[in-house]
């Protein structure tokens, strides 16, 4: 563990203003200052356009802020090389998104692998890959193609991705989003469990209270800032 402070990441005074061309500018984070820690489960939770999805993204290190600071992994993100981002998130972040953003004409299995393309392969992670598809009960679909999975089970192969070579904090947008209430539940208790029992940091933006509930701690967003912090157990 590398992060400064005891904290995965400490965010401070993050604003962000999106200037597309033609069109007027939107303020999407208005001074966010937020700390993750190591294993905290934290929902971002707030209406659409709230800011929930233009935060993870900073944070995950795919779209930068205006103004404020972000250290991830005790890094100061803004001093970083697109390699080192690159570096940083292939090492210590794992990402979840409604979206499943899987590989059409890969297997289940090799969708897992992918998260080595362009990098050296660990001797352990066809194992470890195995291992997770067992965790999240897709071991028999292995060698299926996405598009034969359904919607739940192709968010757990996400979940199994997300997990590969145990990040330290796994980014979640909407992850239940295109499921229904029932499969969201199952998928939702399925990546606390995994996500816990890796003593992985998670921050899940989520448009349900039911499913915000069941992390350590709420922080609502509304227009860019954060307005409140539930610590929920
Ligand atoms: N690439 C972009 N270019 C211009 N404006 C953007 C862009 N991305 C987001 N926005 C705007 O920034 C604001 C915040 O958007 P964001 O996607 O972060 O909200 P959100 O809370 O994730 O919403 P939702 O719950 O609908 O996913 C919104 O007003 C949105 O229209
Ligand atoms: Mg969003």
């Amino acid at each position: 563990m590398d992060a400064s402070e005891g904290f995965l990441v400490q965010a401070e005074n993050l604003s962000k203003t999106y200037r597309p061309r033609d069109v007027s500018p939107t303020v999407a984070l208005r001074d966010v200052s937020l700390g993750i820690r190591p294993g905290e489960s934290i929902a971002l939770v707030g209406p659409s356009g709230c800011g929930k999805s233009t935060l993870l993204s900073i944070i995950g290190t795919l779209d930068h802020a205006d103004t404020g600071h972000l250290q991830v992994m005790g890094l100061d993100v803004q001093h970083l090389s697109r390699t080192q981002m690159a570096d940083l998130r292939f090492r210590h972040l794992g990402f979840i998104f409604q979206q499943y953003h899987l590989f059409p004409g890969l297997t289940v299995l090799e969708n897992l692998l992918a998260k080595f393309i362009g990098r050296p392969r660990p001797k352990h992670a066809r194992a470890e890959a195995e291992n997770l598809l067992n965790e999240v009960g897709l071991s028999h679909k292995r060698n299926s193609l996405p598009k034969e999975l359904s919607g739940g089970e192709q968010q757990r192969v996400c979940i199994a991705r997300a997990l590969l070579s145990s990040p330290a904090l796994i980014l979640a947008d909407e992850p239940t989003g295109n499921l229904d209430s029932e499969n969201g539940a199952v998928v939702l208790d399925l990546m606390l469990r995994l996500v816990k029992g890796r003593q992985a940091g998670l921050l899940m933006a989520t448009h349900e209270k039911a499913m915000a509930d069941s992390l350590d701690r709420s922080v609502e967003m509304r227009d860019g800032a954060i307005v409140g912090n539930i610590q929920n157990i």
